[in-house]
């Protein structure tokens, strides 16, 4: 442990698998204590217990990122067992249905925005205020590069992603001075669950991502998310920080 995050307590809101559980797993690696929420009971659990059986400190609270009255009660409840909340990690997302813009349907458009933009604004919405009362904090906000250049066949997603990149800098704006950083982080192809399931996808098909010519690995997305939540990133704000293997440089 290099104790990036030390004693800092850290909330991964959608860290039950994937990106989430890689990302909740270094930050306690790197010392922080860490709340795993998700809908996904079990394997939010099995964050937490990977995380203990490595020497860690966790929790885990069921969540869904959408209903406000439960984020709420997600940060009081962080609060109330570790005393504060230094940094914010809000990476649930789903990737719905592949149909190109005319043919998505409303249902589709409805739950992506629910989850991926109201979702990362509900949990910004509780955590500040938490956040303005101990002093400051650190916000990573899970976008894509979907987020700032567009997917074909993933139109909802790709607005919901862009959304939380402008959220994101509003907020970096809204309160630099108090103290409260707020960066997006943009990942390119991660193997994980969504990926594959995106592959299956009639229209998508497996298309290997990046000019490195490879799917990257959940912890590559993790290590950039707690090194935004470090002190090692005093001065970062309002970035939209791609880990993408060069995608978007393309
Ligand atoms: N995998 C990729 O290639 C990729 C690329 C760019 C961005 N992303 C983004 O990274 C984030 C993590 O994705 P992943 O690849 O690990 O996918 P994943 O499907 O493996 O994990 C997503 C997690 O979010 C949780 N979640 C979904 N809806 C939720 C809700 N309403 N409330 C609480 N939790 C909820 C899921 O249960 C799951 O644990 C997502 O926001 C995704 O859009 C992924």
């Amino acid at each position: 442990m290099s104790g990036l995050v030390k004693d800092k307590v850290a909330l991964v809101a959608g860290g039950a698998v994937g990106i989430g559980r890689a990302t909740a797993q270094i930050f306690a690696r790197e010392g922080a204590k860490v709340v795993v929420a998700d809908i996904l009971v079990e394997e939010g659990q099995e964050t937490v217990r990977l995380i203990k059986e490595a020497g860690g400190e966790a929790m885990f609270v069921r969540c869904d990122v959408s209903q406000g009255s439960g984020v709420k009660a997600l940060v009081d409840k962080t609060v109330e067992t570790y005393g504060r909340l230094d940094c914010a990690f809000n990476n649930a997302g789903i990737e719905g249905n592949v149909s190109s813009t005319a043919d998505c349907t409303e249902e589709n458009w409805d739950s992506i925005i629910a989850t991926n933009l109201k979702g990362e604004w509900l949990c910004m919405k509780y955590e500040i205020p938490q956040m303005l009362k101990q002093g400051g904090g650190v916000i990573v906000n899970t976008a894509s590069v979907g987020g700032l250049v567009g997917l074909p066949g993933l139109s909802a997603y790709c607005a919901s992603k862009g959304g939380v990149v402008q959220l994101t800098k509003v907020a970096a704006l809204e309160y630099a001075k108090s103290n409260i950083r707020v960066n997006a982080i943009c990942p390119g192809g991660v193997r994980t669950g969504m990926s594959k399931r995106l592959a299956k996808q009639p229209q998508m098909g497996e298309t290997l991502p990046a000019p490195m010519r490879r799917w990257a690995k959940p912890e590559e997305i993790g290590e950039a998310v707690v090194w935004l939540c470090s002190d090692a990133a005093s001065f970062v704000t309002g970035h939209a920080m791609a880990a993408d293997g060069g995608f978007v440089a393309q």
